[in-house]
């Protein structure tokens, strides 16, 4: 393979992160296309970045030369920016962060995670999101110490923009992981890493691109909406205007894109809202182990959806297509 970037290590995201693809890898990794592995494609594109876990995957197994990675969450950004430019001064503070807070009783590490919270929240009106500066090191080493010490490891914003998940009581989080944020690093350097919706990120995709789109879920049930990330929320006209977005890619660039969503068949098999809006598509199913239902009472193997403008050539697949 042409231009492969070796990494000793197995990168992984920096973030804990709602709707993070981690755990499905094994089944994606199936249904990329075929491209990636002849070294046709070469130029990666993630409008929905989040974790950025199918990023880490494609970037580390092929020969990607250039990656344009994109969320609409400007601290997330930030935080990626830091990573991508001051690695080092990064770490730094973090390390700073884990000592003082391994010191404490847990007590004293809820209200040192209190005081993080607020100095984070009351920042946040000096902070220009838009022009990177050396303020931005520490806001993003609070950022990562906040998502590894609260509560489930979350990061939400509500809709005043501010950090508002409780402590987490965690025994020992992994505040600082120098050696994977080296590496992150090192990667970062073939991404241009933007804020932003999802559609501002067409330029440069061409035949040579690979894109994958992981929107918010899409609700399926209407007791479980939990789709909003941050004070944006993502709803079915949006979910619509994605699905074109879709349509004129496919139309316009010749790049292979993927998609994925939750399955509404899961609640309601008569519900099509997918099948129309991504009628013409191939529409596969994968396993994904997440609950049905925010009360939990029905937990268990339930599918998801990953659409792609493309065959998938195995036949194994083809026979969990819809
Ligand atoms: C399901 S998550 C992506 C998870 C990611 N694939 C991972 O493995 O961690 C969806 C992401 O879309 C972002 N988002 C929400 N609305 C958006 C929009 N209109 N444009 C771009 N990004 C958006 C959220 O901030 C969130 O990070």
């Amino acid at each position: 393979m042409k231009n492969r970037i070796s990494y000793s290590l197995k990168v992984k995201p920096f973030l804990k992160w709602a709707g993070g693809k981690s755990q499905l890898l094994g089944q994606f990794q199936d249904y990329y296309p075929s491209e990636l592995k002849t070294g046709k494609i070469t130029k990666y594109f993630e409008p929905f970045l989040g974790g950025g876990a199918v990023f880490l995957d494609v970037v580390q197994k092929f020969s990607i030369e250039s990656a344009s990675l994109n969320d609409i969450n400007e601290e997330l950004i930030l935080a990626y920016k830091v990573i991508q430019r001051n690695p080092e001064t990064l770490i730094e503070f973090l390390y700073k962060y884990a000592k003082q807070y391994f010191n404490l009783s847990e007590e004293e590490r809820k209200s040192y995670f209190y005081e993080i919270r607020t100095n984070l929240n009351f920042q946040r009106f000096q902070i220009n999101h838009k022009k990177y500066s050396e303020n931005w090191i520490p806001r993003a080493a609070q950022l990562i110490f906040l998502n590894k010490t609260c509560f489930n490891g979350l990061f939400r914003l509500n809709k005043k923009g501010e950090f508002n998940v409780p402590f987490g009581k965690y025994v020992n989080p992994k505040i600082l992981d120098e050696e994977n944020i080296l590496a992150l690093s090192k990667i970062l350097q073939i991404a241009e890493i933007n804020a932003g919706n999802f559609y501002s990120t067409e330029n440069n995709i061409d035949e040579n691109s690979f894109v994958y789109f992981d929107p918010p879920y899409r609700p399926i049930s209407k007791t479980s909406s939990f789709t909003s990330y941050s004070k944006y929320s993502f709803n079915d006209p949006e979910q619509i205007k994605l699905g074109k977005y879709f349509a004129k890619l496919n139309g316009e660039k010749n790049a292979k894109l993927m998609l994925s969503n939750s399955d509404p068949t899961n609640e309601n098999s008569n519900d099509t809202f997918f099948d129309d809006l991504f009628d013409g598509f191939n529409i596969n199913k994968v396993n994904a182990n997440r609950m049905i239902n925010c009360n939990g009472n029905n937990r268990g193997q339930i599918s998801e959806l990953l659409i792609t403008n493309y065959e998938v050539r195995n036949e194994k697949h083809r026979l969990h297509s819809c």
